[in-house]
C-alpha cells in the first residue's frame, strides 16, 4: 500500500507492535498499510458511514487482510472497547470534529497512550485541547501536498506546560525544530487572516472592530515568536 505524503507522515509515529484505530478511515489505506508493514499485528478501520466502511472493506479483502483488521461502522471511539487500542489515528478531517470525537469518549481516551491527529485546519483547537486534558504534545510535522500544509500531531499522556498564542499557532515543537516549512505555513496564514482583519475594520462595528483587532495581535505575537526563534522575519 503506497501512502499520501500525509498520512504516510502519521503512520512514521504509529508505535512499533500497537493496536492502532484509524477513526474516520475512509478507504481503510491507513490501517492497511500499518499491518503490511508489520507495524502493528492488528488494527481496527473505523467510519460513521457506510460507504467509506465498504470501500475500506474490499480494500482489507484485497489485501488479504481480513483476519487482521476489524472493521467498525459507528462514531468516533464509541466504536471501541476500553483498553482495545493502544493507538489512534485520526486523520483528515477539521479539528472542531477532532476535539468532539475524543470528548465523546473519556473512557476510551484514558486508556489509549498515543493519539495521532492529522486535521485539515485549525490544529491550534486540538492543541488547546492536549494541553486542557492533560496530554502533551509529543511531535509534530508539518506536510505539504497537493496545494495544502498539514499538521500532524502527537500525542501521549502528561501534563505540558500552558501554550502561548504562538505557540498554539505555529506549533511549539515546529517552531522548537525551526521546522523549514513553518515559515511558507504562516505566511499563508496571515495572509488570509490579516485581509479578514482589514475588512472587519473596515465595516467598523463594535464586534467587527474587536475581531479584527484580536486577529492583528494574534498575528503580532505569531511573528514576534518566529523572529526570536528564527531570528528573520516572517
Ligand atoms: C475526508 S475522509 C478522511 C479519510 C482518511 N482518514 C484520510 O485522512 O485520508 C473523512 C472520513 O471521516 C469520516 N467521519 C466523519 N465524522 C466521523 C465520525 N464522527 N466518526 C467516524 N468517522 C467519521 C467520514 O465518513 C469520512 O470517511
Amino acid at each position: 500500500m503506497k501512502l499520501s505524503k500525509r498520512l504516510q507522515t502519521a503512520a512514521q509515529f504509529v508505535p512499533q507492535g500497537s493496536i492502532c484505530a484509524d477513526i474516520g478511515s475512509d478507504h481503510g489505506y491507513l490501517p492497511i498499510y500499518l499491518v503490511e508493514k508489520e507495524i502493528c499485528p492488528k488494527a481496527i478501520c473505523a467510519d460513521v458511514a457506510k460507504g467509506p466502511l465498504k470501500s475500506a472493506e474490499k480494500n482489507i479483502e484485497d489485501a488479504n487482510l481480513a483476519d487482521k483488521i476489524s472493521l467498525r461502522l459507528g462514531n468516533g471511539l464509541m466504536v471501541l472497547a476500553e483498553g482495545e487500542a493502544d493507538c489512534v489515528t485520526i486523520c483528515g478531517m477539521g479539528a472542531s470534529l477532532m476535539g468532539e470525537i475524543l470528548d465523546n469518549s473519556p473512557k476510551i481516551v484514558q486508556n489509549i497512550d498515543t493519539i495521532i491527529l492529522a486535521p485539515n485546519v485549525a490544529p491550534e483547537i486540538l492543541r488547546r485541547w492536549a494541553y486542557e486534558h492533560d496530554w502533551q504534545i509529543a511531535a509534530e510535522e508539518l506536510v505539504w501536498e497537493d496545494g495544502h500544509f498539514y499538521p500532524i500531531i502527537v500525542l501521549k499522556k502528561g501534563r505540558m506546560a500552558e501554550l502561548n498564542l504562538a505557540e498554539l499557532f505555529a506549533g511549539p515543537l515546529l517552531l522548537k525544530d525551526k521546522h523549514p516549512l513553518l515559515g511558507e505555513y504562516l505566511r499563508s496564514l496571515r495572509q488570509k487572516e490579516l485581509t479578514l482583519a482589514e475588512k472587519l475594520l473596515k465595516i467598523g462595528q463594535a464586534d467587527t472592530i474587536k475581531k479584527g483587532e484580536e486577529l492583528k495581535n494574534k498575528w503580532q505575537k505569531i511573528e514576534e515568536a518566529y523572529l526570536w526563534q528564527y531570528k528573520s522575519a516572517l
